[in-house]
């Protein structure tokens, strides 16, 4: 009677330590995301925008506290204006964002009012995925293109005027 309690006593604290090093096994995300390029200053992706390739991108991870960085990396957007991260560890107690660097050749550049997004990195929040999707962020060219009317109207932004 005795040792079959102590079995039992001892599978279970055994099931209790695999949870734990299961929880403490460091996570693995991939953060994705799209830079385009706004011809139109609209400061939003429209049929007219086309993927920028080459941009610098960069995942920081910050603790709000002590306003500390606790996390950098740095990827760059390839033909298709899409970028990956890998990224590690539990990041729930820090704010992670994404922030596009602006291109320093070509015609975008100009910075649109947003140019980072935030993302939650931990599986703490019912997400399981591994892939964290950022929002498209983009840059805007100095000249709008002609055909910037037309999407215009087709949008129906014309006659929020007047
Ligand atoms: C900032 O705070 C975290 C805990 O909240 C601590 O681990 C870290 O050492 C602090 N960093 C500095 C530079 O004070
Ligand atoms: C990432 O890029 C930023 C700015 O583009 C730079 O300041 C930083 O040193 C880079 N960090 C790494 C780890 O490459
Ligand atoms: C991107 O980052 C690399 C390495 O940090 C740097 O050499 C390059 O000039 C940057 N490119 C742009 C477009 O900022
Ligand atoms: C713009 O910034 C806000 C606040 O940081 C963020 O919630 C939002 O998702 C951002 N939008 C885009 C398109 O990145």
């Amino acid at each position: 009677m005795a040792r079959s309690f102590v079995v039992v006593a001892l599978f279970v604290s055994v099931l209790c330590f695999s949870s734990v090093l299961a929880r403490k096994t460091p996570e693995k995300f991939n953060i994705e995301g799209k830079i385009y390029c706004d011809p139109c200053q609209f400061a939003f992706e429209s049929r007219l925008s086309f993927p920028l390739a080459g941009v610098n991108v960069t995942l920081i991870c910050i603790k709000e506290e002590n306003d500390t960085v606790t996390y950098v990396k740095n990827s760059t957007t390839d033909a298709n204006g899409m970028y990956n991260i890998p990224a590690r560890g539990d990041h729930e107690e820090e704010i992670c964002v994404v922030i596009a660097d602006s291109p320093n050749k070509g015609q975008c550049k100009e910075a649109m009012p947003n140019t980072s997004d935030r993302i939650i990195l931990t599986n703490n929040m019912g997400v399981t995925s591994s892939v964290r999707y950022v929002n498209p962020l983009g840059f805007m060219t100095q000249t709008i293109d002609s055909q910037c009317n037309l999407v215009v109207k087709e949008l129906g932004l014309d006659t929020l005027d007047d």
